[in-house]
């Protein structure tokens, strides 16, 4: 059998080999992350197995593997050169206290070189090389030996390179080994410790066997997990042996597309594109792909959270488009997305299914914008002829409020004319605008993964009391739509066309606050998707469970007061919620009610529910 060369074939592969390597092949996760409120969007395919990782039952197994599309957004000024996406797809396998780094390390050499069949020689490797709070991982490198791997290829890195965890404060963490191809001109030579610019990471196996607590002391974890993640996108440059990532089968045809709107005579003449048009064609590429993901997972244009990211994300791409001399009138993005949906779509069928939409809500950011740019770059160069060195912080809110520019762009505007924005200026106007939400959206973006503290832990089964109540109460119309937790507070979103009435919340708080006094126990069983169904248990029955799921029951023998597909946790009876209170019911979008609440006086240390056999 030859290679596998096209990014369809190598995530095929992938999720093969493992398969055949006893792993459960499971659906991957959507880029909006349920109940953590403290990301915005999956950024590894860990992050959805995080419960699982510390130690909850996962349905599937304890081996099992994925292919997640990812979002980071740290870099995003950097897209545009030859290897930086905010959007990617990482492959991954995992081990739940299954196999450690012997297996690990077996499988991914199998898989590199007889599945990929890359040469050993092209290949070179990172281990951490030991500190105060755990030695030298001499073992992973004795493994990498024994199939092979000359000493010389094999780097020791410190804590920043080679270690990965805990995803918060605390929690599973541990060394991790790095697999590297050359990039470098001639022969390979020396390894990523010496000449780090000729090697590119493609795959990171971490092997997570301490416990970090909350004094940063480092414990050994009774269950030792592998965790790990193979970017697609580099990974197809090397099959496809070409230098960048946007040259690979599935994202070329992309900027091609964006080439060929782009007319440029000098370029034609000498038949050489300028680094710069590159540069704005790869910025198109990666953001107008990342918004056809992220708009196919359910997100909007919007001035907070995710909707921010996705509006700075189209907006800098129509910036681009305007460098190029591209049109944009509305119809610009949306011919871009039918080129990301023909490359994707077949993997992600959930993009071509809602094409429609994504094209209808691009297009209307679109024109949204486009009407406006011209406008407010207008106001931004009468205002850089005023100002000295520094863009007043009143003038960037002006062009945030009046012409939809986000800060950044006005800060990238500013940097093209050599100058600087009065950020701290530009906060104030902004908050005397009572619009704090999209600060808030940034520290969030900056945030570790989910804690399962307690206090959420509590919100997390009051969110499922919550749910079954509305049902109870407002009737089976009502699905959850959205739900996000915090330390302080549950958001839930639901199906319910009309504004509920005050004695409709109260009905609802009651019923919950019931079913906390009548201190209901709190427990999961395994099932499939399709007994779960039969069992009238509630939840998004949508691809990213598994083919089985774990169901959430709240009650007694005399009552069910709640099932429900969840990945848990959850508290072990309903009485250690205390109290709970609605906050808030307001709207959130057509036809989408949106309830704030807490629950008080609960006990500090709770205990978690378990698992039921029946
Ligand atoms: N979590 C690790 C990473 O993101 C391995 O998947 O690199």
């Amino acid at each position: 059998m030859s290679p596998p060369l096209s990014s369809n074939d190598i995530r095929q592969a992938y999720l093969d080999f493992f398969r055949e390597n006893d792993h459960a092949v499971i659906p991957g996760a959507p880029l909006i992350p349920e109940n953590d409120p403290t990301v915005l969007f999956t950024t590894a395919g860990m992050h959805p197995l995080v419960p699982y990782l510390l130690g909850e039952t996962h349905p599937a197994g304890n081996r099992l593997v994925d292919v997640q599309r990812c979002l980071r957004t740290q870099d995003i000024d950097e897209v545009g050169d030859a290897s930086h996406l905010t959007c990617f797809e990482m492959m991954g396998n995992w081990s739940l206290g299954d196999y450690f780094k012997e297996g690990a390390i077996q499988m991914s050499f199998e898989f590199l070189t007889e599945v990929l069949e890359i040469p050993k020689d092209m290949l070179s490797i990172s281990c951490f090389a030991g500190d105060a709070d755990a030695p030298k991982d001499e073992e992973a490198a004795e493994l990498w030996k024994s199939v092979g791997i000359p000493q010389e290829r094999i780097a020791f890195l410190p804590k920043s390179e080679n270690w990965w965890g805990p995803a918060g404060q605390t929690g599973p963490c541990g060394p991790d080994t790095e697999m590297f191809y050359w990039v470098g001109k001639g022969e390979p030579h020396d390894n990523p410790g010496v000449n780090e610019q000729d090697w590119m990471e493609i795959w990171n196996d971490v092997f997570m066997q301490y416990n970090k607590n909350e004094h940063g002391k480092f414990t050994p974890l009774t269950q030792q997990n592998v965790d790990t993640g193979m970017g697609l996108e580099r990974t197809a440059a090397v099959m496809q042996k070409v230098k960048n990532v946007y040259e690979i089968d599935v994202l070329k045809p992309i900027v091609g597309h964006i080439l060929r709107l782009h007319d440029d005579v000098e370029e034609q003449v000498s038949g050489t594109v300028k680094e710069e048009t590159l540069r704005h064609a790869r910025i198109m590429t990666d953001h107008l792909r990342a918004a056809v993901f992220i708009i196919g997972d359910g997100v909007r244009p919007g001035n907070v959270d995710q909707g921010y990211i996705l509006r700075r994300l189209i907006r800098r791409a129509i910036r681009s488009a305007r460098a190029l001399g591209i049109e944009h009138s509305g119809m610009l993005t949306p011919a871009i997305a039918e080129t990301v949906v023909q490359q994707y779509g077949d993997y992600y069928g959930h993009l071509r299914e809602h094409e429609k939409e994504i094209r209808d809500v691009l297009s209307h950011e679109e024109l949204q914008f486009g009407r406006a740019l011209n406008e407010g770059l207008k106001q931004f160069q009468r205002a850089v002829e005023k100002a000295g060195d520094t863009l007043d912080g009143e003038t960037a809110f002006h062009l945030y409020d009046t012409y939809g520019f986000p800060i950044e762009m006005t800060q990238e505007l500013a940097a093209e004319n050599h100058m600087k924005v009065d950020r701290t200026g530009f906060e104030k106007a902004f908050e005397a605008h009572q619009d704090l939400s999209r600060k808030g959206a940034e520290q969030k973006f900056s945030g570790g993964l989910a804690d399962h503290s307690a206090e959420t832990t509590k919100l997390h089964t009051a969110t499922h009391l919550l749910n079954a109540a509305l049902r109870k109460i407002l009737g089976d119309h009502v699905y959850q739509k959205g739900s996000n937790i915090t330390t302080e507070r549950l958001r839930f979103d639901f199906s319910h066309d009309e504004k509920m009435t005050p004695e409709q919340v109260q009905q609802v708080e009651d019923l919950v606050n019931k079913a906390i006094r009548e201190d209901l126990p709190v427990s999961y069983h395994l099932t499939t998707v399709e007994k779960a169904k039969e069992e009238n248990a509630i939840g998004v029955f949508d691809e990213r469970y598994g083919s089985e799921v774990k169901v959430y029951v709240i009650g007694n023998e005399s009552i069910t007061f709640s099932k429900e597909i969840c990945g848990g946790p959850h508290v072990a009876r309903t009485g250690m919620l205390g109290s709970f209170e609605i906050k808030k019911e307001e709207s959130s979008s057509a036809g989408v009610r949106r309830i704030k609440a807490v629950v008080e006086g609960g006990p500090e240390e709770i205990e978690v529910a378990q698992q039921k056999s029946c």
